[in-house]
């Protein structure tokens, strides 16, 4: 039942019920909408994200109930208006859809009653079906690629047998990066040859534990915690953008606070307005036409450039936001092939050197674009080192993340595999450097001013530091299994950031202390690239939901 009142409380009276609690509104803080939120299960409820969108924005803003079962929305937020409102709480949701007039005249409580689902596996994150599914690490590991599509609900709801999921993975295998159920992009050529036998083991696997013999799961279905203390002094803005099919795989913010995204599905430079949420897209010229669109890597250099890896429209853009002009760099036609594929880009020390760095997903390799003559030099680190061809059968070596140092020396992610590879500027000369963990599948990273690599180890569910200077790594543990980090960066506190890409929650770690907060998003979200703005206190965090068409703004409040 709901319990909504429109009861007309003194701003001085609210402030005074929260200035000893543990939410950290500041006392003089007005707010303009609050409430309790209950359920007959637990009573008040700390750990409840709710969310408020504004009738007709694109912005939805969330907060969290404190320990008291208390949410309270500030009031220079919510601009006068009617909200829709929204929770998040696994196991639990709204009896019915709430709506709320906001003035800020006159702040409107609104005490939530939340009723209990008898079925909530449309509510369980990805991580939450791993902990719940019987079956091995490895079996486990093995949907791990499925996630950058989406989720893995449709699979273990799925009604497949072995023959029919061994068919559907087939089908899975030929989709390009860079689709989703809402925009399929086949691939144009298969960097492996697909042998549909490779599936059978795994796709028995997945029959064995979906409803394709049975009704109900034998298996409980598992949560994860509610956030509570620390993790619930947080607030997070989404922003919708205007294509449904948009898909920011990586935000960063300018000098200006300005907030750019690339969309992984389509050829689209998007730029957005924190203050307004108002969002301009600016098409990318199409370089291979009948080719998977979109672009993933989004670096900004030295002079307030942009730089986008175009994936496999082979070859990279700069955009100049002054001018708002794109300056393409298709590979030349000698590595132009149908595998040719610019995940990421490295513009942070051209001024070195004059040089560029992008990788080459399909050749498992490097290359570097001098700007003044357009030439592409070519690495192939594994073929160097005699581990393949440096083509297909490089074992499962592959380049992911890439960063450049001070000295525009390259250090490249071996995603496939366990290691952090250097390219030297000068001499060419490549290293790999086993990470302290095996099979830890190092994924997305980035340089600090020090030289220092920041980067995630996706299946090891670690962060990793290595200090270039001395070679040396540390790693830290993320504390919830199957949270597949996918980035990490520091911030100006030395707090490490990353992003879950299946349990939906952000994670602030103190390397210090080892101290852990755990933030929860409001929606589903396909978390790739993180990215902290330093301007403000506390330090802001910034996040695209790559399958979910929204950039997230996740302000902490401590
Ligand atoms: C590159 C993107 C991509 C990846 C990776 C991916 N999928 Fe999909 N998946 C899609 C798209 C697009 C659809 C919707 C169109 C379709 O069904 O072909 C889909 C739909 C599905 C469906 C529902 C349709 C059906 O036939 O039941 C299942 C089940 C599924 N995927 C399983 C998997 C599994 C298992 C994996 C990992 C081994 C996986 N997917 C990896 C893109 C992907």
């Amino acid at each position: 039942m709901l319990n909504r009142r429109g009861v007309i409380i003194a701003v001085a009276a609210l402030a005074v019920s929260f200035s000893g609690g543990a939410f950290r509104l500041h006392a003089q803080e007005p707010v303009s909408l609050t409430g309790h939120i209950k359920s007959d299960d637990e009573g008040l409820m700390e750990g409840v994200a709710v969310s408020a969108r504004r009738a007709g924005s694109n912005m939805t803003l969330t907060v969290i109930s404190n320990e008291k079962g208390v949410y309270a929305f500030p009031q220079n937020r919510l601009e006068a208006n009617q909200y829709s409102i929204t929770v998040r709480a696994v196991g639990y949701d709204l009896a019915s859809p709430v709506t709320v007039a906001v003035s800020p005249q006159s702040p409107a409580t609104l005490d939530l009653q939340l009723r209990k689902l008898s079925d909530i596996s449309s509510q369980l994150t990805n991580a939450e079906w791993l902990m719940s599914v019987p079956g091995t690490q490895q079996q486990k590991n093995g949907v791990s690629g499925c996630v950058s599509c989406h989720t893995l609900q449709r699979i273990f709801k799925s009604g497949h047998d072995a023959d029919e999921f061994v068919q559907v993975m087939v089908r899975m295998a030929g989709y390009a990066p860079g689709s989703n159920p809402l925009k399929p992009q086949r691939r144009v050529d298969q960097i492996e040859p697909i042998k549909p036998e490779r599936f059978r083991k795994q796709a028995e696997w997945l029959a064995a534990v979906n409803l394709s013999s049975v009704s109900k799961w034998e298996y409980p279905l598992k949560t994860l915690p509610r956030p509570i203390g620390r993790a619930t002094r947080v607030m997070i803005t989404e922003y919708d953008l205007p294509r449904k099919v948009a898909m920011p795989h990586d935000v960063i913010v300018d000098v200006s606070g300005t907030a750019w995204y690339s969309d992984f599905g389509s050829q689209y430079l998007g730029k957005l307005d924190p203050r307004t949420g108002k969002v301009t897209e600016y098409p990318i010229p199409e370089f291979k036409s009948g080719f998977p669109q979109g672009s993933l890597d989004i670096e900004i250099d030295k002079d307030g450039s942009i730089w986008q890896g175009m994936m496999l429209q082979g070859g990279i853009v700069k955009f100049d936001p002054r001018t708002e002009k794109f300056h393409t760099f298709p590979l030349s036609p000698n590595i132009n092939s149908d595998v040719a594929q610019q995940a990421m880009v490295m513009p942070a020390s051209f001024t070195v050197d004059g040089k560029v760095w992008m990788n080459n997903v399909g050749i498992r390799g490097i290359h570097r674009l001098d700007l003044a003559s357009g030439k592409f030099e070519t690495f192939r680190p594994y073929q160097a080192l005699g581990l393949g061809s440096g083509g297909m059968d490089t074992g499962g070596h592959s380049v992911y993340g890439i960063a450049a140092d001070s000295k525009n020396n390259l250090y490249f992610m071996d995603f496939g595999s366990e290691n952090i590879g250097r390219v030297d500027a000068q001499t060419g000369r490549i290293k790999l450097l086993p990470t302290p963990t095996r099979d830890s599948h190092p994924r997305r990273g980035h340089m600090d001013v020090e030289d220092r690599l920041w980067f995630a180890e996706y299946l090891a569910d670690k962060v990793a530091m290595l200090d270039t200077k001395n070679e040396k790594f540390t790693e830290w543990a993320v504390p919830t299994k199957w949270t597949w980090p996918y980035d990490v960066v520091p911030d100006k506190n030395g707090d490490l950031w990353t992003g879950s890409m299946s349990s939906d929650r952000i994670v602030r770690l103190n390397p210090k202390t080892g101290q852990v907060v755990e933030y929860l998003l409001p929606r589903s979200t396909n978390v790739r690239r993180v990215f902290v703005d330093n301007s403000t206190t506390p330090v802001t965090f910034w996040v695209g939901n790559n399958n979910g068409a929204s950039v997230i703004k996740l302000e902490p409040l401590d």
